[in-house]
């Protein structure tokens, strides 16, 4: 199973730019490049702020830009999202029994089960998991108890060490964590946006997880500064690979480049 991640587009409405660019046009180059070296990826998924102000047309855009991908997409919500005027712009887009855009899917071959999170409350930055959502985690758990789960949301539930988002993380992203840990399979990894960094790490009891860091903008490390600064991100894309051996999360940065040359083919030692 090969999956792209891509996150935090931030799209905004068709002809307006932010920070300076085009998030729209940068995800189109994107979707090129992905159509020319990921085909045989099996699905895509943007973990989240896929619309910078939760804007219909800019939702409706991605809809056009997305469309010659050869894989399907599992669009998730962020802060900047807006459930209402996405859901009309995607109204095939899974949702639970409570209108939340949350969704599983099983693999065999690994035999994984992916869980797809919505932390999205209006007006409120930091993620929220309410009870009902917690409901629908716990029976998704519970209906293949020994089955392992990658988790895919946009809030990180797990500690990130950036300073800029102590007040608007995950607020309860504890419980969310709380019934991962008693999981009987396994948490084997956990995708998120959010915090638009690279990230990769592993908490103290050993469940591993990694960000993307955007397609339109980063932050510029400063990680104990409450106001670090913006700057224009690399397109880039994650590369996820579920097999037999594990878990693998490979970036690539569309960074252009002075010269293109081969590798040669090392066979050792
Ligand atoms: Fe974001």
């Amino acid at each position: 199973m090969k999956i792209i991640q891509l996150t935090d587009t931030h799209l905004v409405e068709p002809g307006a730019r932010l920070y300076g660019m085009d998030p729209c046009d940068r995800v189109r180059q994107l979707v090129t490049h992905i159509c020319e070296h990921q085909a045989d990826a099996d699905l895509l998924v943007i973990t989240g702020d896929i619309a910078n102000d939760g804007n219909l047309d800019a939702y409706r855009q991605l809809r056009e830009v997305l469309s010659p991908l050869p894989m399907p997409c599992r669009l998730l919500l962020g802060n900047h999202d807006r459930r209402d005027t996405f859901l009309e712009a995607f109204p095939e887009s899974p949702v639970d029994e409570n209108g939340f855009v949350q969704s599983v899917q099983d693999l065999e071959n690994p035999s994984l089960r992916l869980l797809f999170l919505d932390s999205q409350a209006p007006g409120v930055i930091g993620g929220i998991y309410c009870a009902d959502r917690l409901r629908w985690l716990h029976t998704r758990l519970q209906e293949r108890p020994d089955v392992p789960v990658v988790v895919f949301l946009h809030h990180p539930p797990v500690p990130h060490g950036m300073r800029h988002f102590k007040h608007i993380g995950f607020h309860d992203g504890e419980s969310v964590m709380t019934l991962l840990r008693a999981h009987p399979g396994g948490v084997r990894h956990i995708i998120f946006g959010h915090i638009h960094v690279p990230l990769s790490g592993v908490t103290s009891d050993g469940i591993p997880f990694s960000a993307g860091r955007g397609s339109n903008h980063q932050f510029i490390p400063g990680f104990d500064d409450p106001t670090p600064f913006w700057t224009s991100a690399p397109l880039n894309y994650s590369i996820i690979t579920l097999n037999e051996e594990g878990v693998f999360v490979h970036g690539y940065d569309m960074i252009e480049c002075e010269g293109i040359v081969r590798a040669r083919n090392c066979l050792g030692p």
